[in-house]
């Protein structure tokens, strides 16, 4: 038996992707890798229950730090089924007050968005089927030219992202650019993963899920915003097709991330169920090396081909 991992799946579009997946896989095991433990398992048998999916189970994860990461490779090395076929990174946040960090002095935006889903994905290379497929979420706020209203995602050097300097901005706009640079990471991460991995069968691709209110996203937000997210934007969803709920984005999701219809793509960002192109930024190849090879110094993970991936 296989496994798929789903990272966040204790709520938002995490939880419709693995509602959906146990509807796509019964018979792989399916992993619920959350922060809050107890959210996973509630997850889980709320899964179980209007699936009857018997192979689901939760296993903690805290991706703003790199001993829980590693706790939950070594956990997952252990398991009877550890051949992965999907990798979903879909757990994100989006910190809009005072600036934090994470256990490793991180920034925390950057260091959950990216450089925990990095590591992770890298950490389970070894446990990759020849021919698994690996997914990260990531946003249409990326991408200047879609003016989502978010300020401009911006590469500067991968080391200020993860220690920035001092700002006198406002703890709102800044929030909101780490939040939209760190989707713009993750992309560029499946397009330097996708080169490391070529020789191999194993398929990498970009999501955005557009628009999607009413999730824990905007749960730091000030009271006006979260009002406007979780009420008017909801009922936009019918009216502008960039919004969706999260069962539509959960679904495209699970779709894009295991079906049979999208197992040919390679590289790609999709936006919902289509290959779109991303920012003009993502495509700079020294923004990707700068932000690669900063991720393997700042993780200490070495990136290492699985030995049965190639030829
Ligand atoms: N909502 C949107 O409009 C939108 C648009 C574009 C992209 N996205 C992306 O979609 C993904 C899912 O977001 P969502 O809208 O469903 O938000 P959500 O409801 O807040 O779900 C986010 C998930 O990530 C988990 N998470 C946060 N920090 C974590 C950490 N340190 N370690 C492990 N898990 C962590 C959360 O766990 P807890 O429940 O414990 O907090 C939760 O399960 C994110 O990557 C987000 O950037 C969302």
């Amino acid at each position: 038996m296989n496994s798929i991992i789903i990272t966040g799946a204790n709520t938002g579009i995490g939880f419709q992707c693995a509602l959906k997946m146990a509807k796509l896989a019964p018979n792989e095991q399916i992993i619920l890798a959350c922060r809050n433990e107890q959210l996973g398992k509630d997850a889980v048998a709320s899964i179980g229950k209007k699936t009857g999916h018997q192979y689901m189970k939760c296993l903690p994860l805290d991706l703003a730090s790199l001993k829980s990461i590693n706790e939950f490779t070594q956990i997952f090395s252990k398991e009877k089924h550890h051949q992965i076929s999907t990798l979903v990174n879909n757990a994100g946040i989006q910190n809009v007050a005072e600036t934090q960090y994470t256990e490793d002095g991180f920034e925390l935006t950057f260091g959950v968005n990216h450089l925990g889903s990095f590591a992770l994905t890298l950490l389970l290379l070894p446990f990759m089927n020849h021919n698994a497929r690996i997914t990260f979420v990531s946003s249409g706020t990326h991408d200047p030219s879609q003016k989502t209203g978010v300020p401009d995602a911006e590469h500067t050097h991968a080391k200020l992202l993860a220690y920035p300097e001092d700002t006198t901005e406002k703890a709102l706009p800044v929030g909101q650019k780490r939040y939209a640079t760190s989707k713009l990471c993750n992309i560029m991460t499946v397009y330097q993963l996708q080169k490391h991995l070529s020789g191999t069968n194993i398929h990498v691709n970009a999501f955005a899920p557009g628009l999607v209110p009413g999730t824990g996203l905007a749960r730091n937000y000030p009271p006006f915003y979260k009002f406007i997210s979780n009420y008017i934007f909801k009922v936009m969803i019918r009216f502008n097709p960039k919004m969706n709920s999260a069962k539509t984005s959960g679904e495209n999701l699970a779709n894009l991330a295991y079906s049979s219809d999208f197992e040919r793509y390679n590289g790609k960002y999709f936006e919902g169920k289509k290959p779109i192109k991303s920012s003009e930024d993502s495509y700079n190849v020294s923004f990707q090396e700068d932000l690669w090879e900063t991720s393997l110094e700042l993780t200490g993970i070495e990136f290492s081909l699985p030995t049965n991936q190639t030829g």
